[in-house]
Formats: structure tokens, sequence, C-alpha cells
């Protein structure tokens, strides 16, 4: 072989090599078990990823929640846990950490994203109302509905394509929003429900553009906008590299900006905040804030712990300071673009373009014989763990539900598999196996059989859903 045809998967790519901002320290072996038990561990899990055991798994890819690893500084801030009941020292960290880098004025822990989620829905939607939002996520949406709320999806249509390789998939559809405004008078509107980036769409950004845009129309009507900012920090990455006016601005100076468009957040700590538990909500109005302060007391714990552990304030504090390091940000998306180039390249379907948490499988060109009641995303994430022990998970109509009011299924546009990738996990070795994995479930891909649900739990179904094979 020719040695100066040998090239670094950069140089194949035509761009320079990133690499991570940080080595590693301590690892955790790996196990992978052999085709026989890997088929008797699915089976036993009902061919739900979700119900296998862990030890079982060789690369995990079920989730980027709370599966990233911290750093020493963040191990150190374990060990400066005040566990006191109230007022602990490490409450004042968070709180000051979510003001510096997300510049809102109220800060309250909770356990993680849905306790936030559940706090902010309960103050502020009354029964029978809409809750417009860039498309459903799963536990929202759910927190939204208990709370007497309307969900409507007023996403751009791109988004529910996922060949369209718009730069902001996320983006609200402005005329979508002002013809409910229209319908139903905007003192039936909640809030609108913002994602950054948005987890359903494949992980695809909010433009800042767009987000100004939206401000100035709920202005005009007096709605607020309460922002998912659960993956906001990858959002402003996005926006960095794909919109004018921002490619010299850092990841921390976007970040503050696009919250500040905002009325409210609610995190999941346990994406972009690198912890592995933790959330927050925090708001700016004082009389909401006072309400809020109530209502944790009642579901989360008292307002300077919210549900957690001083140590894992600490952490999370730590947390949001390394996470909007313009380096960090990079190679952790960087790697996920890593994998979708080599998909990509092999002409493999996937949501494009490549977001910022994970790569998405479109299982309805991956398996157009599989009919979508036949769960062809669940199907693909059962065949990619037998194959190589990767764990992955179903994005399409099992976990779409049904309708709260009809009981009919939701069909959802997209029948995604998802390959998501913790924060500084794995290694580029691993997303080389990875992809080749995929390969070859897809040379395989006429032979396979879909798949029927046997047990459907009346919440979040796609959790704890069991199936049989055709
Ligand atoms: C966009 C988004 N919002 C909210 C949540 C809920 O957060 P948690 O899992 O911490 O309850 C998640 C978790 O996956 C998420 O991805």
């Amino acid at each position: 072989m020719d040695k100066s045809k040998i090239q670094t998967m950069g140089q194949q790519a035509k761009r320079r090599s990133w690499a991570e901002p940080w080595k590693i320290k301590m690892v955790e072996p790996l196990r992978m078990i052999s085709r026989a038990e890997r088929e008797k561990a699915l089976s036993e899990a009902g061919f739900n990823t979700f119900l296998l055991k862990s030890e079982d798994v060789y690369i995990d890819l079920l989730t980027d929640s709370g599966t990233g690893a911290m750093s020493d500084r963040q191990w150190s801030g374990i060990m400066l846990g005040d566990e006191a009941y109230a007022g602990s020292r490490n409450f004042y960290n968070l709180e000051s950490a979510v003001r510096t880098y997300y510049g809102y004025k109220h800060v309250l822990p909770t356990h993680q994203g849905r306790g936030a989620e559940n706090l902010i829905s309960q103050a502020v939607i009354k029964p029978g109302q809409y809750v417009p939002g860039n498309m459903y996520f799963t536990t929202t949406r759910l927190h939204q509905e208990m709370a007497g709320g309307v969900f409507v999806d007023v996403i751009i249509d791109e988004a529910h394509e996922p060949e369209s390789t718009h730069p902001f998939k996320g983006n609200v559809n402005l005329e979508k929003l002002e013809a409910l405004i229209k319908r139903e008078g905007s003192g039936n509107i909640a809030y609108v429900s913002l994602a950054g980036t948005v987890n359903m769409a494949g992980g695809q950004p909010v433009s800042m553009a767009n987000l100004k845009a939206l401000r100035a129309l709920t202005n005009k009507h007096g709605i607020k906008i309460y922002l998912d900012a659960t993956r906001m920090v990858e959002n402003a990455l996005f926006i960095q590299e794909r919109e004018e006016g921002y490619s010299g601005k850092s990841i921390a100076e976007i970040l503050k900006e696009f919250c500040g468009h905002t009325d409210g957040a609610w995190i999941s700590g346990k994406k972009d905040n690198l912890v592995n538990i933790g959330g927050w909500l925090a708001v700016n109005d004082n009389e909401l804030f006072e309400e809020l302060r109530n209502l944790v007391v009642v579901y989360e714990g008292l307002h300077t712990y919210g549900g957690l552990a001083g140590r894992d304030m600490e952490a999370m504090a730590i947390g949001i300071a390394e996470a909007v390091q313009d380096e960090h940000v990079r190679s952790r998306v960087g790697q996920v673009r890593y994998l979708g180039e080599l998909l990509v390249n092999w002409k493999i379907p996937i949501v494009q373009p490549v977001g910022g948490h994970a790569i998405f499988l479109d299982a309805r060109r991956f398996y157009p014989h599989i009919p979508q009641e036949q769960f062809p995303a669940q199907t693909l994430a059962a065949e990619l763990y037998l194959d190589s022990g990767i764990r992955s998970m179903e994005r399409g109509i099992a976990s779409a539900g049904r309708d709260s009011k009809t009981g009919e299924n939701h069909r959802p546009k997209l029948e995604l598999a998802r390959l998501t990738i913790p924060r500084r996990v794995y290694t580029q070795a691993h997303m080389d196996l990875v992809a080749e994995s995929v390969l070859a479930i897809y040379s395989e891909r006429e032979k396979t059989r879909g798949l029927r649900m046997v047990y459907e739990p009346k919440y979040l179904r796609f959790f704890q859903a069991r199936f049989e094979r055709l």
C-alpha cells in the first residue's frame, strides 16, 4: 500500500481533524456478550432496548441523558457537598452559575428535567389552554397535558422531513402560530414552549433570527416564551456556525443572548450541564417565581435543594461553566458529525443535517417494506443490538403514543432510531465500530421482519412496552 495515500478522517472529509479538549484519567471496562446471549437478552427485554440490562450492552447509545463523564473538577466538587437541608452553599453556587451563563433572575433546582416541566406546567397552564411548541417532547407534552393543556405543533414543515437540509429545522413557523392565536385568542394560549435544539426532530437548532421574530410576535399578544434549554449550548454552536453575525461570538455569549429573549427556562442538567442527575427551572417574573417556589416544596424538596444532594448541585454548577467552553461544544458535536459523515458516505439514510446530540437513522427508508404499525424504528434498534451489542432507541410511533382525547395512535412522519452519543465517553474507534454495525444490518435489511406490541403501558409507553417478532 502506498503510505502517502493514507489520510486521517479529517483529511478524507476535507477539513482539519479536531480532537477532544481533555485526556482520560479513569476507564470503565466494556463487555461484549455473544450473539446467542444477545438474542436471549433481547427476547427477555421484550425487544425494547429500555428493558435491557446495561451489563448486556457493549456500546450504550440509548441516550445522552445522565450518561456523560464528569471532569476531575466536578468530582472534586462532589467532595465539597454541603448536605444541609436548607441553604446549602452548593445551591448558591448553582444559582450563580445559572444567572451568569443563562441570565435568568430566579433559579430552582429540580431532581431532573421532568420535575421542572411538572412545576412550570402546573403553574402557568389553565385547563383547556393551548401550548404551541416547536415539536413535542415526550415528557414535556405529557406534563402539559396532565396540567390540562393542549399541545399544538408549530414547527416549520421541514422539521418533519428527514431529507430536508434546512439549517434551522427547529424554527417556529410564525404563520402557524399566528393562525392559532387568531383562532383561539391570545388568552387561550398558555405560553410558547420552545426547545433548542429539538430532540425529536433530530437535534435540530432554532436560529436567533427566528427567536427574535417570535419574541416580537408574542410581545404583540402578551404571550410568554419558556425555553427547554436542555441542549441549548449545542444550539448555540449551530448559531455560531450558520447564522450571519455570530461567527465571532463565543458559545457563552450566544447562549446568554438567546435566553435573554425568553421569559424563563427549564433544563435536564443530565445533558448540556454534564451531570449524571439534576435539573433546574429559572424565570424572571417575581410573582411566578413565588408560585413556583411554593410548588417545588410539594413535588421536589425545599427550594434550595429541589430533590438534589448538595454535591449534585455543586457538580452541576461546575458542569455549567465547562459546558459553554467553545472547544468542548465543538468536539462534542464534532464527534456526532464524524459518525454521521461515515454513514452518509455509505449512503445509509439518516436525518440531515446531522444535529447536536445524536444520529437519527431514518427507519422508513431503511426498512421501506415494514409498515409503521409494525414499528420499523423499534425493529432497527433491536437489530443493531443483535448485531453488535450497541444499544439505541426508538423515536417513532411507539414514542409518539396516543392522542389523549381520541385514544388513537399518533402517527408521526418521522420514524427514527436514535444513536445518542454520551458526552466525553466514547472514542473515534467506538464511532467506527458503530458505523460498521449499522452498515452490517443495512446490508441485511430486506430479510428483516417487523414487530408487534404485546404490552402497552398507559404513560410514556416507549419506556416499558414489550414487543414480539412478527
Ligand atoms: C428535550 C428534553 N426535554 C426534557 C427532557 C426531560 O428531562 P429528564 O430526563 O431529566 O427528566 C429531556 C430528556 O430526555 C429532553 O431531551
